[in-house]
C-alpha cells in the first residue's frame, strides 16, 4: 500500500504529494507513484524538502528521466551543469505564459524546481492545463487547431515585458537569451506519448502559425492563449523555502506572478530531456 498523500489543489491541475523524502535514492515504487501522479495532475507540490542541495535535487530529477544542459544559452550555475538559477531578485520581470523552451526540436519532458529563497508575500508561481484547455474547445475549434502548425523562436523581447521596470538588466537578459537563435516548427496540438492525451502546444516562446498572415497569426495565438490561460485551467503556487514542484512539460504552461517588487526570488531548475512533439496526424 502506498505510503504517499495525493490531494488535489484545484479543480483541473496540480496535486500536493506528501508522505516522502525526495533524493535519489526513492524505492522505485515510489518513483512510478510520483511519476503517475504527475501524468493525471501535470503539476505536482512537495512541501518541506529543506534537505535538497543542488546535487540532490539533480539525483532525484534523474530518477525521472535525463537532466539536460540547464539551459540551450544561459548558463547554469556554477559547479553545476544541470541547475538553471532563476533569480528574480530585484525586482526583474522576465516571464510570461510559456512552456519551457519550446524553441528547440525536442522541448524538455518536465522540470523540477526548488524553492531556495521566496518573497515573505506575492512570487507565486501558476500552471495551466493545456490538455483541459484542448478538451474545453468547441469542436470546430479543436479541428482547426489540429492542423495548425507554429513556429517557435527564443528571440523574446525581455526589454519589451521589462522596459518599465530595469530596461538596461532587460536588454542584457535578452543578449544572453538570444545569444545563439532557434527557430523551430511544432504542431499546435501535440498527442501526449505516454497518455494519448491532445493538448495545446503554444505559448510565449510561438512567434507565428505557419501559412497565415502576420495578422491573422497574431490574432489567433492572442485568443488561443486567452482560452488556454481561463483561471479554470490554472492552479496557483504559494512558495516556502523548500518547496519543490514537478511539473509535465508536455501538458502545461506556466508564468511567474510579478508582483513581488524587489525583493529577493530565487529558485532552482533542473530539466528532463524530451522528445520531439508529434500532433494529431503522427
Ligand atoms: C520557470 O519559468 O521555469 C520558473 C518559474 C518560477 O520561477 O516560478
Amino acid at each position: 500500500m502506498s505510503s504517499l498523500s495525493i490531494v488535489p489543489v484545484a479543480g483541473r491541475i496540480g496535486a500536493e504529494i506528501s508522505g516522502v523524502r525526495l533524493g535519489g535514492d526513492l524505492p522505485a515504487g515510489v518513483v512510478a507513484e510520483i511519476r503517475l501522479a504527475l501524468l493525471s495532475h501535470k503539476v505536482v507540490f512537495f512541501r518541506g524538502q529543506d534537505h535538497l542541495d543542488e546535487r540532490s535535487q539533480v539525483a532525484f530529477a534523474r530518477l525521472l528521466g535525463e537532466p539536460t544542459a540547464a539551459h540551450p544559452t544561459v548558463p547554469s550555475l556554477d559547479g553545476n551543469d544541470h541547475v538553471l538559477d532563476l533569480d528574480y531578485s530585484g525586482g526583474q520581470k522576465v516571464d510570461r505564459w510559456h512552456t519551457d523552451v519550446t524553441f528547440v526540436d525536442r522541448p524538455p519532458l518536465a522540470s523540477v524546481l526548488r524553492a531556495v529563497t521566496v518573497p515573505d508575500a506575492g512570487g507565486d508561481t501558476l500552471w495551466t492545463n493545456t490538455v483541459a484547455a484542448y478538451e474545453h474547445l468547441p469542436a470546430e475549434l479543436r479541428d482547426l487547431l489540429d492542423r495548425l502548425r507554429a513556429v517557435h523562436t527564443n528571440q523574446h523581447d525581455y526589454v519589451r515585458i521589462a522596459t518599465a521596470d530595469d530596461p538596461e538588466l532587460a536588454r542584457e537578459r535578452a543578449e544572453v537569451f538570444a545569444s545563439t537563435v532557434f527557430e523551430t516548427e511544432h504542431p499546435v496540438v501535440r498527442v501526449h506519448p505516454e497518455t494519448g492525451e491532445r493538448s495545446i502546444l503554444l505559448g510565449d516562446f510561438a512567434k507565428r502559425l505557419v501559412g497565415l498572415s502576420a495578422h491573422t497569426s497574431a490574432s489567433l495565438i492572442r485568443l488561443i492563449q486567452e482560452h488556454v490561460t481561463e483561471v479554470e485551467n490554472t492552479v496557483r503556487w504559494r512558495w516556502a523555502p523548500g518547496d519543490v514542484a514537478i511539473w509535465d512539460n508536455r501538458a502545461t504552461q506556466h508564468r511567474v506572478v510579478h508582483d513581488f517588487g524587489d525583493r529577493p526570488r530565487r529558485l532552482h531548475r533542473v530539466t528532463i530531456a524530451g522528445d520531439v512533439p508529434v500532433g494529431v496526424d503522427g
